[in-house]
């Protein structure tokens, strides 16, 4: 049985990967979890300085999912490179390193500093990071930003290159072209959709920042149509989530063309999660009598 899958440069031994913010660095997770059996682990976000992150309370349980304004807290890229890195490459796991800016300046500073660090076998650029430059719009629902982002990264880059989309766009597909476009190895998708909660008796929102990132089941619906509409239109390969929690869900994405998946909030509740959908996938193989796991990738019958 082969379970191994290729996004571009990046190739997985497996196509269960574990979500940027839900994993920490990995280390969190290591009592608990044998990160060996990982496809991949995408690491907490990474900004050029450390950053604290968001004042409290920035996470609200909501109806089958979560909402968060963790605001990116992190050790910062140098930090990661001395002190996580040494503890990740004893792992047979690919290190996929989220990395975040406030221009493109920054995205490429960041995949300069990275680009040594051979641990590090792809590059995640999240694009849901406001650009203060330009007075706060997200560089993630705009076609010409994304393509400059991923193109200056791509340069500075040699190994992996993925782009995070975010799904807060009425239309997603032009910034899967724009991704494309600029020679990315493959597309993230998705992260978090606006949400918001209020608490009724202070009158207030739950949370200090307002508004914040919903996850988990409550948004599956919404990542696999995204993830089926860019792959009836595009040929990148896609690295899907959004409310991954069962083998079933994980079969779902991979139909709907994706070719590897990621599970976060899901690793919140149960760190086993990753372990035992990567069981269930072998198991739905056999039964099947699937050869390759690439072969389940986009292999939805749609009759119309
Ligand atoms: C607490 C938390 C922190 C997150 N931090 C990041 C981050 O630093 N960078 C990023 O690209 N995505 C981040 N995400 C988004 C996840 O990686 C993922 O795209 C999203 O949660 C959807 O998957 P899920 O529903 O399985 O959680 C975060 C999500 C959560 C819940």
């Amino acid at each position: 049985m082969n379970l191994s899958v290729q996004l571009g440069r990046l190739k997985l031994k497996n196509p269960v990967t574990v979500a940027s913010g839900t994993y920490g660095y990995g280390e969190e997770f290591s009592e608990l979890v044998d990160l060996n059996q990982l496809g991949g682990i995408a690491v907490k976000g990474l900004t050029l300085k450390p950053r604290k992150g968001n004042p409290p309370q920035r996470i609200v349980e909501t109806p089958s999912g979560m909402l968060n304004s963790i605001g990116l807290q992190n050790v910062g890229v140098d930090t990661f490179i001395e002190k996580k890195i040494p503890f990740l490459k004893k792992f047979d796991t690919q290190v996929i390193a989220n990395i975040n800016g406030v221009s493109d300046e920054e995205y490429e500073e960041l995949a300069k500093r990275l680009e040594p660090i051979q641990e590090v076998a792809a590059l995640e650029i999240n694009l849901s990071c406001p650009n203060v430059k330009e007075g706060g719009i997200h560089f993630g629902s705009k076609p010409d930003k994304i393509y400059e982002v991923t193109s200056r990264v791509r340069k500075a880059f040699s190994r992996g290159v993925l782009t995070k989309l975010s799904p807060n766009v009425t239309d997603i597909v032009p910034m899967a072209e724009a991704v494309e476009a600029a020679g990315a190895d493959g597309i993230s998708m998705v992260n978090t959709l606006v949400g918001m909660a209020i608490d009724v008796e202070r009158r207030q929102p739950v949370l200090k920042s307002i508004t914040g990132g919903l996850s988990g089941p409550a948004i599956k619906p919404i990542a696999l149509r995204m993830v089926y509409e860019v792959h009836s239109k595009l040929d990148i390969p896609i690295l899907g989530m959004g409310g991954i929690a069962t083998v079933e869900d994980a079969l779902e994405f991979l139909m709907a063309g994706a070719t590897a998946i990621s599970i976060g909030t899901a690793n919140f509740y149960n760190p086993l999660t990753p372990l035992k959908i990567l069981d269930g996938l072998k198991k739905y193989m056999e039964k099947f009598n699937f050869k390759k796991i690439s072969e389940i990738t986009g292999s939805l019958k749609v009759n119309q």
